[in-house]
């Protein structure tokens, strides 16, 4: 299967589990595509042959990471129709701001106007426990391309 990986972060966390669910799925013979969103459009998610992870971290009570702007503000004034499209979202947040990992559920609620479907639960990572962020995705991979074979019909 294909992936498109989008990174929001702003002091990287959410880098490093991008790239840990990159190999994760290059090791399962997976195509993976992953972009910082800061290099990212609305065009990118046309692709309907590839399902998209978007992993962000959340800023400034509850508002997507400075890098995940423009693209999260593109898709609002754009409107794409993303009726084809399926994604899984990584949230980073932490628990003590009552907006725990808004960022990545800003992108949720976005995605879902604009008419594509989330596979799953969201991953969300607490900064307050002591898991780490790639740890938690990691475990939470392998049931989420479970869902994406079973609604994408792919092996
Ligand atoms: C200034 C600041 C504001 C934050 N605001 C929120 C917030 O509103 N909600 C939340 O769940 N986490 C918030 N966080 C926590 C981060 O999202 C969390 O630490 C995350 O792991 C950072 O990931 P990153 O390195 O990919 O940016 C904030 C962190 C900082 C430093």
């Amino acid at each position: 299967m294909k992936f498109l990986i989008l990174i929001g972060t702003m002091t990287g966390n959410a880098e490093i589990v991008a790239e840990e669910i990159d190999s994760a799925l290059a090791k399962l013979n997976h195509e993976t595509t992953r972009r910082d969103m800061s290099d990212a459009s609305p065009a990118d998610l046309n692709d309907k042959s590839s399902t998209l992870i978007i992993c962000s971290s959340t800023y400034g009570d509850g508002e997507v990471p400075d890098n995940a702007t423009d693209f999260y503000n593109a898709l609002q004034t754009e409107k794409p129709n993303l009726k084809h499209l399926n994604y899984g979202i990584i949230a980073l947040g932490d628990s003590v701001y009552e907006t725990f990992t808004n960022g990545g559920i800003r992108f949720d609620t976005r995605l879902q106007e604009l008419g594509a479907s989330r596979i799953g639960e969201i991953c969300r990572h607490d900064a307050s426990s002591d898991q780490m962020p790639e740890d938690v995705a990691l475990q939470w991979l392998p049931e989420w391309l479970e869902e994406v074979q079973k609604i994408t019909g792919a092996g």
